[in-house]
C-alpha cells in the first residue's frame, strides 16, 4: 500500500489506494486519532477523490496506529472552536462530513480498532458495514462532556441499532465492548486484532470484484427504502436496475458463468 506522505506527527486524514480500495486514516497520534476540524473539513474533499476515480471501487475508514480508530472530536479545539456562536459552524463542519459518507455513491466499510467514540462511532454508524477487533469499545460520551447530539447524526445510529439501545449509548455516554455492539446491530463481525486488516481486504476486494452497476443499485434501494420508505423515489430505484440489465457487465457475468470462469466486471 503506498500511502501520501505526510508529516507523520501532523494530524490530518491520510489516503491510501491499492487493489480498487481507497483507504482512508484518521491520523492523530497524539490525540488517539481525535478528529480536528480540519480533518472533519477534509472528509468529504478526501471523500470526492475517491468517487470521482474510476480504478476506486470500495472505500474503507480506518485509524492509524494501533490504539483507536477515532476517540471522537478533538476536545482540545472545543473551547475555542465549538462554543457559543462557533457551535453551529462546528456542527456543519461535522453534518458534511456525515452526509458526504452517508451519501457516498461506492461501498464504504469502517474497519474499527480500539476505541471508536463520539464522532469516531458517529463516522462508522455512516459506513456501509463495520468490522471491527474483539478488544474495541464504543461510546457517545456526548452527555459527559454537555454536548447536545445532533439529531441528524442519530438517524444513522437508529439504522443500525434499536432505539433502546442508542438511547443508552447516549444516556450513559458508558463504553460498550465489541461483544456488545455486535448483539446491539452496531457492528457486522468482529476479528481478532491480528485478523482485522486481512479480513477487511477480503470482504472490500469480494467486493472489488462483484458488478459495480448491482451494489450501487443495491446500496441506493436499500438506502433510500430505509431513510425515507414512504417517500422512496422508486423510478429512481428501477432505473439502477434496469441500467444493470442493460449493462456489458450483465453480459459479461452470463458469459463467465457459462464459460465457468470468474467474470471481469467494468461498472458499464
Ligand atoms: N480529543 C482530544 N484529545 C483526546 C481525545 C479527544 N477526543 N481523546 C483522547 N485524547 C488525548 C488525551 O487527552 C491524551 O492526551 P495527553 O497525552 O496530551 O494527555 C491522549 O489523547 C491519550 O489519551 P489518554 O486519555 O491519556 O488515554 P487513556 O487510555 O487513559 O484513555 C480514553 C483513553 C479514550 C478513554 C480517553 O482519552 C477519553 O475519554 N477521551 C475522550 C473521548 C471522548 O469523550 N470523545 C468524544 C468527543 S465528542
Amino acid at each position: 500500500m503506498t500511502a501520501t506522505p505526510v508529516a507523520e506527527a501532523k494530524p490530518g486524514l491520510r489516503l491510501a489506494i491499492d487493489d480498487g480500495i481507497g483507504w482512508i486514516s484518521c491520523h492523530n497520534p497524539a490525540r488517539l486519532n481525535a478528529l480536528n476540524a480540519e480533518m472533519w473539513r477534509e472528509l468529504p474533499r478526501v471523500l470526492a477523490t475517491l468517487e470521482a476515480d474510476p480504478a476506486i471501487r470500495v472505500i474503507v475508514l480506518r485509524g492509524s496506529g494501533d490504539r483507536a480508530f477515532s476517540a471522537g472530536a478533538d476536545i482540545s479545539e472545543f473551547e475555542t472552536a465549538r462554543t457559543g456562536a462557533s457551535a453551529s459552524d462546528y456542527d456543519a463542519l461535522n453534518h458534511a462530513a456525515f452526509a458526504a459518507l452517508e451519501g457516498a455513491n461506492k461501498p464504504t466499510i469502517a474497519m474499527i480498532h480500539g476505541f471508536c467514540l463520539g464522532g469516531g462511532l458517529g463516522i462508522a454508524a455512516c459506513c456501509d458495514l463495520r468490522l471491527t477487533d474483539d478488544k474495541a469499545q464504543f461510546a457517545i460520551p456526548a452527555a459527559k462532556l454537555g454536548i447536545g447530539y445532533n439529531p441528524r447524526w442519530v438517524r444513522p445510529l437508529l439504522a443500525l441499532a434499536k432505539p433502546a439501545h442508542v438511547k443508552e449509548l447516549l444516556f450513559t455516554g458508558r463504553r460498550f465492548s465489541a461483544t456488545e455492539a455486535l448483539a446491539m446491530g452496531l457492528v457486522n463481525r468482529v476479528y481478532t486484532l491480528s485478523d482485522l486488516e486481512h479480513e477487511t481486504r477480503v470482504l472490500a476486494c469480494e467486493i472489488v470484484g462483484n458488478a459495480p452497476l448491482s451494489i450501487a443499485a443495491a446500496k441506493a434501494a436499500i438506502d433510500e427504502l430505509t431513510r425515507h420508505p414512504e417517500t422512496a423515489d422508486k423510478g429512481k430505484l428501477d432505473a439502477l436496475v434496469a441500467r444493470c440489465f442493460d449493462s456489458d457487465d450483465y453480459a459479461e457475468g452470463r458469459r463467465a458463468f457459462l464459460e465457468k470462469r470468474k467474470p471481469k466486471f467494468e461498472g458499464k
